[in-house]
């Protein structure tokens, strides 16, 4: 079937939630996908950060082809070969780079996507302020976010998401969320201070990703730690983005020695199979009980096979290190472009801002000369390409990039 068949078909059949750029890609492989008419490109989106080992690595492929002829699905109400086991994987990963005393003991809820893992950190917060406390409904039950934050699409994620233009049309929204900007101590101080005994949670990204790449500096994060504990309320990251070794360490807050009480997972753990996380310590995590929270599909036999492959060749010797070198010399190679300004990120989320060029125009040309990127704003690209990216495909892109921006 040919593209504009494919459009026309999509156009009358499916709602009009995307403005989708024209190609179908039909194969991949690593940092290569292909198009419906052979062409070949390089891909530094990952499916927006899903495909951490690039497109149909071997060892997920075969894992869920392996485990699609076996069994898919049975449910929560039974145990599910290597479940367990991947939670242990998830516990180690989340204690990977901290000192020991700050080591922690992880339990994990799995969802299908970041906003059900945030779902769950948000009610397992208010439950456990409600158990901590002794009058019940009056317990603490306000969530802080950040303003130009990202958390999900679902009413009570795009609550916690601090962007009043993707809020508006959709009011009203659940209750109990403030919103304070990224980075500033005295606004966050002030607000703690005029809403004494009512937070039970902050939650925040560590560095936002769909404003465009914004990191939390460390004295940021450390003050958002302290008046928290102070409060009594749970730090929560919300590490869809950022987790699963996208920083160049397994989990993003391990580069800033915060240690959050709950971290929702997503994206990059599955390689591509919808899977996600709501990993909480061990005490926090017992506020739940039996009918406290629950999933049809998370956690699925298929979806435990995929992640648990990702998450061990991710584990592998030498990972993080190239992560962090590529990642470097990615940003390196984009400040040195004419035309681009603000390089930032850490590992292999990176982002620079166009002096003149329009980003969603530069998007569209980079389809021509065989780059898949990504505009976060009319004059930002931010870049999440397969962790597997190598030097040699940076300078691909920006080689190319040179003649776009
Ligand atoms: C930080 C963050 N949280 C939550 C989400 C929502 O994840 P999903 O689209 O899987 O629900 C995203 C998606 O981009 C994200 O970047």
């Amino acid at each position: 079937m040919s593209l504009n068949e494919q459009q026309a078909l999509e156009s009358r059949y499916l709602m009009h939630t995307f403005a989708r750029k024209p190609v179908c890609f039909v194969e991949g492989a690593g940092m290569h996908l292909t198009d419906d008419e052979g062409n070949d490109y390089l891909d530094f989106l990952a499916g927006i950060g899903v495909c951490s080992l690039g497109h149909c690595h071997p060892a997920v492929s075969e894992a869920v082809a392996a485990q699609a002829g076996k069994l898919m699905h049975v449910g929560n109400y039974y145990y599910i070969e290597k479940r367990g086991e991947l939670a242990r994987m998830v516990d180690e990963a989340l204690n990977q780079n901290l000192p020991g005393q700050d080591a922690q003991q992880w339990c994990s809820f799995f969802t299908n996507s970041g906003a059900e893992s945030n779902e769950c950190a948000m009610k397992l917060a208010r439950l456990h302020a409600r158990k901590q406390a002794t009058g019940g409904a009056d317990a603490p039950n306000v969530i802080v976010t950040l303003d130009g934050s990202f958390h999900g699409r679902t009413m009570e994620t795009l609550a916690a998401t601090a962007q009043p233009a993707k809020q508006e049309a959709f009011q009203p929204l659940p209750e109990g969320f403030l919103h304070t900007p990224i980075n500033d101590i005295a606004a966050l101080e002030r607000l703690f201070e005029e809403n004494e005994g009512t937070i039970c949670a902050v939650m925040l990204e560590p560095i936002q990703g769909e404003s465009g790449v914004h990191p939390c500096t460390p004295e940021f994060l450390r003050a958002v730690e302290q008046l928290a504990r102070k409060a009594g309320a749970l730090l929560i990251f919300d590490e869809v983005q950022t987790g699963v070794y996208r920083t160049g360490l397994p989990f993003a807050f391990q580069h800033f020695g915060v240690v959050p009480d709950i971290v929702s997972i997503a994206k990059g753990i599955g390689d591509g199979m919808p899977m996600g996380i709501c990993a909480a310590r061990a005490d926090v995590a017992a506020a739940f009980e039996p009918g406290d929270h629950g999933t049809t599909f998370g956690g699925s036999n298929l979806a435990v096979a995929a992640a648990t492959a990702t998450l061990a060749e991710l584990a592998k010797p030498g990972v993080c290190e190239r992560i962090q070198d590529v990642g470097a010399y990615l940003r390196e190679g984009l400040a040195s472009l004419q035309g681009t300004s603000n390089v930032r990120g850490m590992g292999l989320m990176c982002a620079c801002d166009l002096d003149e060029a329009d980003a969603n125009q530069v998007v569209l040309e980079g389809l021509g000369k065989g780059l898949v990127l990504n505009a976060t704003g009319p004059r930002t690209l931010r870049f999440l390409p397969p962790l597997v990216c190598e030097r040699a495909e940076v300078d691909v892109l920006v080689g190319k990039l040179a003649e776009l921006v």
